[in-house]
This record gives structure tokens, C-alpha cells and sequence, in this order.
């Protein structure tokens, strides 16, 4: 049985903080701050240059992609980690455009994160030649998937709702209509027991920062299905996705798998920073985990719908469907969420009127639901969210 009492005590969450934005922004581990600081000191301060031999930063994409592997159900080997979600979404989509020359229609949903959408819309355009985002309701996807389509390029929770596809059954549906798939984790890897290598997704990519508590701006990390290998290409052709970068040859020659996928120079303090909040993953069994997210979420539905406060919910109701994630409508959503922060009790707004809150196991407990749950009814049934300042917008929600 997982220790979650054990792995609360190694985040760093300020007293009086109840953290439910876990799925916009993990919190630091307690030893992140100390881990980091000597990796500056001993090993880039200390060795320099050395450091890329010495203290092996160039393999920390590899070591950590491995460890992230373990929590997505992916085989070793397969995962990368470096640069930023948005270019690993149009990395692994064209990629899987380049294996589908004759057809022309990336499929995605309308709970797709925006910056997916408009990377493909921006791939389509500069290709330039007549392919199209054809973007359907998320209940519709399944319908939607013929054999025009070339990619099924889906989030696999809904950044807004919560909400979590198949990802098996919408594979195996892409797969049966000669299309491919690229699935965007970043809000299930570390919420969900994620299984890619079961459900024979083709490309999957995800973002660090979120349940995985590598930091803001943490690195994301790209999947390449062991079946892909040999197959797929790297579009964004970046010297450390050569076989032998430091030969500086003028010709480019893929390194083989994942490592192929790699583009520029790894940011190896941002991966000091998500090692160590990696450790934190050791030991957790991701059953436990998901048994863990639903008890919370569900006790979470349940005090918030007996508050009969005018708050619909907005994510499904059905747990098996939902991610670690549940929302909330009302039309004054963000003064809501303002008068929240404001008491200690951390989520965040969508637009234009929802509330989410993140239910990260490893540090969110069952007392800080019931918390939530009371410091949302006063704030509610007082009208304490109705003062002018917790209307006025921020430029980050
Ligand atoms: C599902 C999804 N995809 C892509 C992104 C964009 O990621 P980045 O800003 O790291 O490029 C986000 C950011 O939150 C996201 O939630």
C-alpha cells in the first residue's frame, strides 16, 4: 500500500495552504530547493564544462525519461525529456503527418488545450498542402475517426472539465481506420494510471510541471512507441537528435529510438529539479493512486453539491471518466476563485466560468478536502466573494 502520508511530507506546500492547483502547477519538493543548489555549486559550478562528461548531463533526458516511463506504462527506453509541450505536440504530429502522405485531416476535439490545436493549425499551414484540424465535441471523436483522417491527436483529460478519453478503445479505433495517434498527457501522467504501451498509442507528449512537480517551465517529455522506431522521423532535426552529435557532420543522421527525438541542449538544472521530484514517485503504486484521486475527488463533489451553492459541476460525474481533476461552473467563477486564494485554499479559473481543482494524491489529503469544502460554503453563503477586488483580473489565472 502506498505511504501517502509519506509523500505529502515531501512537498514543500506553505502552512495554511490548501493546494488544489496541482494540475495547472505542482508544488516543489522539500528537497528540490537544496538538490538544485548543489547541483550548481558542485557540479556546474565546480566542473564547468566538465559537467557534461563528468556528472552525465548529457543522459539525464534518457534517466529521467525512464523514470517517467515507469508512470505512463511505457517500456524503458522509449522517453525523452527536454523542451517545451507545444514543440513536442508539433514534433510528434508532424512526425506522424510525414508516415501518412495520402491523407489530410488532423482530428481533434473541442477540450483539446488550445496551444495543440494552434500548433497543428500552424503546421497545416506551413506544409501547405490542403490538410485541415477538423475538430469535433469530445463525445463525437469516436464517430468522427474515418479513413480521411491521418492523425487522432487528442488530450487525453480535459484541461478545463476533467474529462477522460479512452485512450485504448479511440487507439485501437484510429489503428482500425489507418490512422495514427498522438496523445497529449499533460494532465493524466501522474493523475492517472496512464498505460500508452497497452493501449498502443503511436506518439504520446507531456508537460512536467503539472502532477509530475518538476517546476514552472519544467521540460516535457515525448513517447515513441517501440513500434514506431525505425519508422517515425524527427521533423525538428536539432543536433542532439544526431546519432553522433559532437561529429558535427553537415549531414543530419538520426540517433536511433526515443534519443532520436531529442532536439536541443537538455535544460539540466530544470532536470535536477524534476529528478528529485521523481524520487517522490518511488514506491507509489499507481492503482493506489487512482483509488487515492477518486476518494478525494468524489468527497470533493459530494460537500460542494450539499452546499447547494449555485455551483454546477461541470466535470462527469462518473469517476471512471474523469481524470485527478473536477470543475465547477458559475457565473461568477473567478471572484470565487479569488475569495478562495485568498483564504488559503488554492485552484484556479478557466474561462469563462469555470472553477477547477486538482486532486494530486501525493500531497492532498482527505482533511483538506473537507477544509476546501467549509472555506468554499462560508465564502458562498456570506457573499465574501463579492468584494471589489477579487473581480479584478490578473493577467495569469
Ligand atoms: C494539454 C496541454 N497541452 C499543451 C500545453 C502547453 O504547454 P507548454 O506551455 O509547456 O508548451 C498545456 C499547458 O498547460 C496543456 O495543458
Amino acid at each position: 500500500m502506498t505511504d501517502f502520508t509519506a509523500t505529502r511530507a515531501r512537498f514543500a506546500i506553505p502552512e495554511g495552504v490548501i493546494y488544489l492547483d496541482g494540475n495547472s502547477l505542482g508544488p516543489p519538493t522539500v528537497d528540490a530547493a537544496a538538490r538544485v543548489a548543489s547541483m550548481m555549486t558542485d557540479e556546474w559550478g565546480a566542473l564547468l564544462i566538465r559537467g557534461w562528461n563528468e556528472a552525465g548531463w548529457m543522459d539525464a533526458p534518457a534517466l529521467v525519461g525512464d523514470r517517467i516511463a515507469r508512470l505512463i506504462g511505457a517500456a524503458p527506453g522509449s522517453v525523452t525529456v527536454g523542451d517545451t509541450l507545444s514543440l513536442r505536440v508539433w514534433q510528434a504530429l508532424a512526425a506522424a503527418l510525414d508516415l501518412m502522405p495520402e491523407r489530410r485531416v488532423i482530428l481533434t476535439d473541442d477540450g483539446n488545450f488550445p496551444s495543440d490545436i494552434y500548433m497543428a493549425e500552424g503546421l497545416a499551414r506551413l506544409k501547405s498542402q490542403g490538410h485541415c484540424v477538423r475538430i469535433v465535441a469530445p463525445e463525437a471523436v469516436e464517430d468522427a475517426i474515418d479513413d480521411t483522417v491521418a492523425v487522432l491527436m487528442l488530450t487525453e483529460v480535459d484541461y478545463r472539465t476533467g474529462r477522460l478519453h479512452d485512450m485504448a478503445r479511440l487507439t485501437a479505433k484510429a489503428h482500425a481506420a489507418g490512422a495514427l495517434t498522438v496523445w497529449d498527457l499533460a494532465h493524466s501522467a501522474g493523475a492517472i494510471a496512464v498505460n500508452v504501451g497497452g493501449a498502443g498509442a503511436d506518439f504520446a507528449v507531456g508537460c512536467t510541471y503539472k502532477y509530475l512537480n518538476g517546476g514552472p517551465g519544467a521540460p516535457a517529455f515525448s513517447y515513441l512507441a517501440p513500434h514506431m522506431v525505425g519508422r517515425a522521423r524527427n521533423p525538428l532535426q536539432g543536433w542532439l537528435g544526431h546519432a553522433a552529435p559532437f561529429a558535427f557532420a553537415p549531414d543530419y543522421a538520426p540517433a536511433p529510438g526515443v534519443a532520436g527525438m531529442r532536439i536541443g541542449t537538455p535544460p539540466v538544472i530544470a532536470l535536477e529539479a524534476l529528478a528529485t521530484a521523481l524520487d517522490v514517485w518511488d514506491g507509489v503504486d499507481l492503482q493506489d493512486l487512482r483509488a487515492r484521486s477518486i476518494a478525494l475527488s468524489q468527497a470533493f463533489i459530494a460537500g460542494v453539491e450539499a452546499l447547494d451553492a449555485g455551483l454546477t459541476l461541470a466535470a462527469p460525474r462518473m469517476p471512471e471518466a474523469r481524470g485527478s481533476q473536477v470543475s465547477f461552473r458559475h457565473p461568477q467563477a473567478y471572484a470565487i476563485c479569488r475569495a478562495l486564494i485568498a483564504r488559503g485554499v488554492i485552484g484556479d479559473f478557466r474561462m469563462p466560468d469555470v472553477l477547477r481543482f486538482g486532486f494530486a494524491p501525493l500531497y492532498v489529503s482527505p482533511d483538506d478536502v473537507a477544509r476546501a469544502v467549509e472555506i468554499l460554503g462560508e465564502i458562498m453563503h456570506s457573499g465574501a466573494w463579492d468584494r471589489p477586488e477579487f473581480h479584478a483580473r490578473a493577467a495569469v489565472t
